[in-house]
C-alpha cells in the first residue's frame, strides 16, 4: 500500500508569524512577541475546548486569542484592526519550501491531504490563496467531529476519512504535540524542525523522522516505503 502523507498546515505549510508585519503597523516593536503569544494562546484554547468537549470552531480560538493578547499587551487594537488582523489571518503566506517540496512528492505519485485545525473551508481558501490548493485531494478538518488534535479521535477520523490504516499513513507537522498525537495512534511521523529554538518534548514517543526543510521529506518517505 503506498503511504498516504497528511500534511499539518499552520506553522508547518502556512507561516503563522506572516502576520508580524501588519502587526508591526499596529503596535511597533511588541511585533514578534505579540504574535508568539496570539499563536501560543490560540492552540492553548483549542487543547483546552477539547478536554472540556466545548468545541468552538478554529476561527473563534484565535480570535479570542487576539483579545486574550490585546488586552495582555495593552494594545488597545480597535474593532476594525482586529478585524484587520484577521482578515490577514486568512492571507498567510506558505514557507518558501512546501511549493518545492510538494511539486517533488507529487511527481512521484504520492497522495497528499491536508489535515488541520482549521476548517474545511478556512483551510481551503488559505491554501487556495497561498497557491497550493491543487496538491492535496482532500482537505479534513476536525471541525468534521468537534474535537480538536491531539484527541485521538481526530487522528482517527483522519485515517477513516483517507481511506488507509494508519501504519500506512505518515503526519508531517511542524507542531511536536501533533507529531506526539498522531504517534500515539501508530502513525509514522515527520517532524519539520523548522525552528531550530524548538524542543522536541521529551516524551517516551519520538518522531519516525526529523527534517529540517519540507524538501527533505521525500527520501525519508520513500527510504520507508
Ligand atoms: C493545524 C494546527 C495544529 O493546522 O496548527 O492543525
Amino acid at each position: 500500500m503506498r503511504p498516504v502523507l497528511a500534511f499539518d498546515i499552520y506553522g508547518t505549510l502556512i507561516d503563522p508569524h506572516g502576520i508580524v508585519l501588519e502587526l508591526d503597523k499596529l503596535i511597533g516593536k511588541q511585533a514578534r512577541e505579540f504574535s508568539r503569544r496570539w499563536r501560543d494562546k490560540q492552540l492553548e484554547y483549542t487543547f483546552r475546548r477539547g478536554l472540556m468537549r466545548q468545541y468552538v470552531d478554529f476561527s473563534v480560538c484565535t480570535r479570542q486569542a487576539l483579545d486574550y493578547c490585546d488586552t495582555t499587551f495593552g494594545a488597545q487594537l480597535s474593532d476594525a484592526d482586529k478585524q484587520h488582523l484577521i482578515q490577514h489571518y486568512g492571507r498567510l503566506p506558505a514557507f518558501a519550501d512546501v511549493g518545492p517540496a510538494l511539486e517533488a512528492l507529487r511527481h512521484n505519485g504520492m497522495q497528499m491531504v491536508a489535515f488541520s485545525n482549521g476548517t474545511a473551508g478556512g483551510v481551503r481558501d488559505l491554501l487556495q490563496q497561498a497557491d497550493i490548493l491543487d496538491f492535496f485531494s482532500d482537505i479534513i478538518s476536525v471541525d468534521e467531529i468537534g474535537s480538536y488534535k491531539p484527541d485521538p479521535a481526530v487522528y482517527q477520523h483522519c485515517l477513516s476519512r483517507a481511506g488507509t490504516k494508519a501504519e500506512s499513513c505518515w503526519l508531517v507537522s511542524a507542531n511536536p504535540f501533533d507529531i506526539l498525537g498522531a504517534a500515539a495512534v501508530n502513525m509514522p511521523t515527520a517532524w519539520v524542525r523548522r525552528d531550530p529554538a524548538v524542543t522536541f518534548d521529551p516524551w517516551e514517543i519520538r518522531p519516525t523522522a526529523s527534517i529540517e526543510q519540507l524538501t527533505d521529506l521525500i527520501s525519508v518517505v520513500q527510504n520507508h516505503e
